[in-house]
């Protein structure tokens, strides 16, 4: 399957989804890295691999227009399947509509618990014995599509919210890449990859 992968930032998940496919059993390969930000550090090391990038600055732009720009930049990249990874935006729902079924994001606590930001602090300050990660279809509302994967990870005495969320991150590096590949070896039939064929030139 093909993927196209979503960043705004430090991109560590976006190198963990790119390292996995490339190992001789991956179910995908990564076609496209896309941020939002041009001087996100994850758009280096996917250039560096070989990996096209595409960048656009979100500001000055409506959000309409700026999705309009990525989910253009995405289709010509023809993904099966696209994955946010540290993308700090909320998209519009004409663009999640497009890529229904075919978008997931990974979220930094165990889903329903705590979507929004600040995840581990509040975990943290309700006594939780875990944290954890999620991987998600995206939908209109945030953090909130079906859940397809998640990893709890013990909460220890004295964490921060920073110990915590470092622990959390090595987690998300094993838990996104298994679960993505997991998805889309489920979907790779023919029907799946011609309707989203459709849903693009259409
Ligand atoms: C991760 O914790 C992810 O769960 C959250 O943003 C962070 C992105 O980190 N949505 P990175 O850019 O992948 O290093």
């Amino acid at each position: 399957a093909r993927v196209a992968i979503v960043i705004s930032g430090e991109g560590s998940n976006m190198a963990a989804l790119l390292y996995a496919s490339r190992l001789p059993t991956s179910p995908y390969e990564v076609v496209l890295v896309a941020s939002n930000n041009p001087d996100a550090p994850g758009l280096a090391l996917a250039a560096a691999e070989g990996v096209p990038t595409w960048s656009q600055s979100h500001r000055g732009m409506s959000r309409e227009a700026f999705d309009d720009a990525l989910h253009a930049a995405l289709a010509a990249a023809r993904p099966d399947a696209v994955a946010l990874a540290g993308y700090m935006r909320i998209l519009t729902p004409g663009f999640v509509e497009k890529w229904r079924g075919r978008l997931l994001n990974i979220h930094p606590s165990l889903l329903p618990l705590y979507p929004g930001l600040d995840t581990h602090a509040r975990a943290i300050a309700a006594g939780d014995s875990s944290g954890g990660c999620t991987v998600h279809l995206v939908t209109d509302e945030v953090d909130s599509g079906d859940i397809l994967g998640q990893l709890a990870v013990a909460i220890r005495p004295g964490d921060t919210p920073e110990t915590l969320a470092a622990r959390v991150r090595l987690a998300e590096h094993q838990l996104y890449p298994s679960t993505l590949g997991a998805y889309v070896s489920r979907h790779e039939d023919a029907g799946w990859i011609e309707a989203q064929v459709d849903a693009l030139t259409a």
